[in-house]
């Protein structure tokens, strides 16, 4: 298995801490069509940091959700993310991108905190070092192994085959560049806002050139909720999601809601600051939102007040077709930016030829 492959028919699946998703998309001669889609909430702590902790009821979710959605490819792609990952910028002698693929292990060796032995590698080269005209910066994808047959595992004990071992990052870039025009100067930043997580990533020319992950998200505002009620987690999570008539319950929840979500607003600003001083050319023009949490009412306009740049909901499917007779419209742009990575993973299938 490759870290980065391609084969036609396959599933994206993305295991989330909250939930499971999975999307399948193939290439007609109309354009990109939307054969499948389907979410499954997982039991909470069965995923942590990108570490699987319980793999039976992780299997259990993937398997109910595939039963559910008749798959019948053979073929998965499938994504790490949080200490599986490390995304390194390093300032690597020029090269060209073939001699870089033989060297890159050496290349990469200094940068990665790890035994090299136990990592798989990628890279993108982002452009000549400023700095140092010798140099090219390159972004350093490393995916530890372990976590990788954690993954590999699940996906096998399915019957299914996992072909490419994306990251999430990577994923998300790959749903925007398919339904979005490239952006004509300055940079972009995309944020997926999970449960357990939220990842910043900033894009010049469709390349990653920053990439942040932070433990925020929407687990903290369902914890707040659990501990102000004494609920259950999933009571919890339903009175986020399904709101309440109840003032008193409204009152608190907008209590929780403004404790928390000015913290995500000002990690966004700051990868906002720190590319406007660094790298002056690269402003950000444009902020975009996926992830479940990107849902929460007035997210979009607290981020655009923090950092002054627009804010819009990532919509994957505005370049992908689909038969509103088997998939319903609403249900379609309310998925939407929740499956946004699992769409860039299920469009690896159409990457190589
Ligand atoms: N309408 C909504 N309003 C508020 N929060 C929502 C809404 N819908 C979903 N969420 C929250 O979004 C989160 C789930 O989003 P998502 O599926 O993107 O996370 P995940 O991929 O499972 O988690 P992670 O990527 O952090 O491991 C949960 O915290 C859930 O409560
Ligand atoms: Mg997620």
């Amino acid at each position: 298995m490759k870290l980065f492959g391609g084969k036609k028919d396959l599933i994206g699946l993305d295991i989330g801490s909250n939930s499971v998703k999975i999307v399948q998309i193939s290439h007609t001669r109309k354009g990109l069509q939307l054969k499948n889609l389907g979410i499954t909430g997982l039991a909470h702590g069965c995923i942590s940091d990108g570490s699987i902790q319980d793999p039976d009821t992780t299997l259990e979710g993937v398997r109910n959700l595939l039963d559910h959605l008749k798959i019948r490819v053979k073929y998965v792609a499938t994504s790490l993310s949080g200490h599986a990952v490390i995304i390194k910028k390093a300032s690597l002698p020029s090269m060209p991108q073939e001699e870089l693929e033989k060297n890159v292990i050496f290349e990469a060796e200094p940068y990665i905190p790890f035994d090299i032995e136990d990592v798989n590698i990628d890279f993108h080269i982002i452009g000549p070092d400023e700095r140092d005209p010798d140099k090219m910066e390159v972004l350093l994808i490393a995916a530890k192994r372990d976590a990788v047959d954690q993954y590999a595992n699940i996906v096998e004990a399915t019957g299914l085959t996992p072909i490419i071992m994306d990251v999430e990052c990577l994923a998300l870039a790959n749903a925007y560049e398919t339904n979005y025009p490239p952006e004509e100067e300055g940079s972009l930043v995309l944020v997926d806002i999970g449960a357990e997580k939220m990842t910043i990533n900033v894009i010049k020319e469709e390349i990653p050139i920053f990439v942040k992950e932070v433990p925020l998200g929407g687990y903290q505002i369902t914890q707040q909720i659990q501990s102000a009620y004494s609920m259950e987690y999933q009571e919890a999570e339903n009175l986020k999601i399904g709101g309440t008539t109840d003032q008193a319950q409204l009152k608190k929840l907008e209590e929780i809601l403004v404790s928390i979500t000015p913290t995500w607003a000002d990690e966004i600003k700051q990868v906002v600051d720190l590319i406007s001083t660094t790298r002056p050319k690269d402003v950000v023009k444009k902020i975009v939102l996926s992830g479940g949490s990107s849902r929460i009412r007035g997210l979009d306009k607290l981020i655009n007040m923090k950092t002054n740049v627009p804010v819009e909901i990532l919509n994957p499917f505005s370049n992908i077709h689909y038969d509103e007779k088997v998939f319903d419209r609403e249900y379609v742009e309310y998925m939407g930016p929740q499956v946004a990575i699992c769409v860039g993973l299920a469009l690896r299938s159409m990457d190589e030829k």
